[in-house]
């Protein structure tokens, strides 16, 4: 039995305002009280929360149903999930959507415009033929139109899956491929860092062979630059009806899938997470109002792409659901200066910001005093999320960002949670620099040691389980039930959802999230399998094997080692590594990129031919090589190894 060791120790601690113990949406009261509930009635408690935070078209009998791990929530109630997160607020006449571009230009859409855009937005969709239960890949950047198209999806119950505008073709064929996309809807381009990106083209090289299911590409031309039209494009404007339009909300039932979103895998291709209507939208919306404490006269700018599952559900789904006025920013952080953000703050009265690790740490090391010449008074919230957060970025963000009078509330969650799942409750719990504290009610986490035992004393590093289902967990992997199976409930004998990650206790019971246990890396707070960019670099014609391995970097938390073989020798490496980094860019995407590359003339294996992948470790790492060596056919590669170009 072995149990990872801890020996990271942190005494600050900060408690809850008084302000923010007497006017959280969620004090100490109705969290002991909704504690005892789950205890008495764990159903019965969901049922509550869900009959009071959605709007059903049709109640539910039955709260949970299914054969484990394919659980269903809510299943006999119907409901609307764009109806939910619009027509139920546009009497309120409020702002839906603050957006800003790249270049400053500002757009501001209420709830009504929203609504009136979405409604002509589902006409065009159905006028196309699209129907119920359709996939449909968005492959935009964070943009009002992006944000109409998933509501309009959700309103005729098309699936969407949203594809991160940064991801190459090949990558987004792959999950065009996967999901037998009937229709993609894409912009001609985009600007990031003032380059333009030329997204319909990238779409027409990823459906260039062997995609003839896609009826029809939608095109919103988001740039002056001229789209050029196949036969199976149309304009957004195009189709975009004159008039106004009314279309009914279609009733769902409540497992009804309302998404798919691909994630990386430890092995093989990406794994399509598919999140169901009802369940999901009750943890989005819960969460939003308990973590981020969202309340009516709030702007919360979440700074995280649509096309990650923190744009699903703290950009769209959960704040929108709340009747909240969100802010979305499309562009790069540092464009045109490094103080960006904060201006945007300062402009818009900012008052719940939500941001990741490796963005606080790139801010903090391009002007540590930059937030000092902005008024941030607005702040009331800060968020991060993706990694856990050292200590140091933790007291910059709360020092500098937060001015000492701000939370931050550290949230722990994953694409396949659907929602936060650990993380504090700004009027209840004391917060500690590096942990996301303690899970939410009614979500039954534990660490487990490799025999499934419960690891319940300080310090004792474990497997991070979740002992029951909860509303919002993924509803399988698009197509391959037996790999949902297989990731995340047979490691212990189907007993716990296991999340992936280690974690720890410490002795004031807050949770510690140490890592990955599987040959996953977590780069700038994206996952990424080492699997995925291996395959990408083999597919090189150079290239004979080749393994990756992270290690810790200063801003992007974890960065990509390769260690490659190459068929033939070659004169010139340094060209070649920047050529290998051009191909997986290409390939997968510029995050997937490899920060270091060493050549060798094979990689160190065991007999059994398996790659020494700790050994690699341990030398991206720079630590002392552990664990036996003496397989090693040639101790020579270890100093190859050692070069990094
Ligand atoms: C993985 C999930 C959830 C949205 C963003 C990433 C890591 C996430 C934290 C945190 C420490 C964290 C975990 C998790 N992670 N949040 N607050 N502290 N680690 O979503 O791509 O599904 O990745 O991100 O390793 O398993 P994702």
């Amino acid at each position: 039995m072995s149990i990872i060791e801890s020996n990271l120790d942190e005494k600050r601690s900060f408690s809850p305002s008084k302000d923010l113990k007497t006017n959280a949406n969620f004090s100490n009261e109705d969290f002991l009280s909704l504690t005892k509930q789950f205890k008495n009635d764990r159903n019965k408690t969901w049922a509550d929360l869900a009959n009071s935070n959605i709007l059903w078209d049709k109640s539910f009998s039955n709260v949970i149903s299914g054969e484990a791990p394919f659980y269903k929530w809510f299943c006999d109630g119907k409901l609307n999930v764009s109806k939910n997160c619009v027509d139920r607020h546009i009497s309120n006449s409020k702002s839906a959507i603050i957006y800003i571009s790249e270049n400053n230009e500002k757009k501001v859409l209420s709830y009504s415009d929203l609504y009136i855009y979405i409604n002509k937005f589902s006409y065009a969709l159905r006028e196309l033929g699209l129907c119920c239960g359709d996939r449909v890949i968005i492959y935009m950047p964070t943009i009002p139109e992006s944000i109409v198209a998933m509501l309009s999806c959700a309103r005729l119950g098309l699936i969407h899956s949203v594809v991160f505008a940064g991801f190459s073709s090949n990558a987004l064929r792959e999950r065009i491929i996967d999901s037998r996309a009937r229709a993609i809807i894409t912009v001609n381009a985009f600007k990031r860092s003032g380059k333009i990106i030329n997204s319909k083209e990238i779409v027409d090289e990823a459906i260039k062979v062997d995609c003839d299911f896609v009826d029809k590409v939608i095109i919103y031309e988001n740039h002056t630059l001229l789209t050029n039209k196949k036969t199976r494009d149309v304009l957004w404007s195009e189709i975009l009806p004159k008039d106004d339009k009314y279309i009914d909300p279609i009733s769902m039932n409540s497992d009804a899938l309302l998404f798919i979103l691909y994630t990386s895998g430890s092995t093989g291709k990406p794994k399509g997470i598919m999140h169901a209507s009802g369940g999901y939208l009750l943890n989005c919306i819960i969460t939003n109002k308990w973590v981020f404490d969202l309340k009516d006269q709030d702007i919360f700018w979440c700074t995280a792409d649509i096309g990650w599952i923190t744009g699903h559900s703290y950009v769209v789904y959960g704040p929108l659901a709340c009747g909240a006025t969100i802010l979305i920013y499309d562009g790069a952080p540092l464009f045109p200066h490094s103080s960006r953000f904060w201006e945007i703050i300062q402009e818009n009265r900012v008052s719940v910001f939500y941001t990741a690790p490796t963005a606080i740490r790139t801010l903090m090391k391009v002007g540590e005093n930059d937030p000092n010449n902005y008024n941030l008074e607005s702040l009331r919230i800060l968020g991060t999320v993706g990694e856990p957060i050292n200590p140091k970025a933790w007291m910059w963000y709360y020092e500098k960002v937060g001015r000492n009078l701000c939370p931050i509330v550290d949230t722990w969650w994953q694409t396949e949670t659907g929602a936060n799942m650990i993380a504090p409750i700004p009027g209840i719990n004391s917060l500690v620099p590096g942990t996301c504290t303690r899970p939410l009610p009614g979500i039954d986490a534990a660490i487990v040691d490799p025999d499934g035992k419960e690891l319940t004393k300080p310090n004792q590093g474990g497997d991070l389980v979740i002992k029951q289902p909860w509303p919002s967990m993924l509803a399988g992997i698009w197509g391959n039930p037996d790999r949902y199976v297989k990731t995340y409930w047979s490691k212990y004998s189907s007993k716990y959802y296991v999340t992936g990650d280690t974690a720890r206790y410490d002795e004031d019971g807050n949770i510690w999230i140490m890592g990955r246990s599987d040959d996953v890396v977590n780069v700038s707070g994206h996952r990424l399998g080492t699997m995925e960019i291996e395959s990408a670099l083999v597919s090189h014609d150079l290239v004979a094997e080749a393994a990756v391995v992270s290690y810790k970097h200063e801003i992007k938390g974890e960065a990509i080692h390769a260690f490659i073989s190459l068929k033939n020798n070659s004169n010139n490496k340094i060209e070649l590594a920047d050529d290998l980094r051009g191909w997986v860019s290409l390939k997968i995407g510029s995050i997937a990129k490899p920060e270091r590359i060493s050549f060798s003339d094979s990689l160190p294996k065991t007999r059994s031919g398996k790659i020494m992948r700790r050994l690699l470790r341990n030398l991206a790492r720079q630590e002392d090589i552990t664990g036996d060596t003496s397989t090693l056919e040639n101790e020579s590669i270890i100093e190859q190894l050692k070069e990094i170009v």
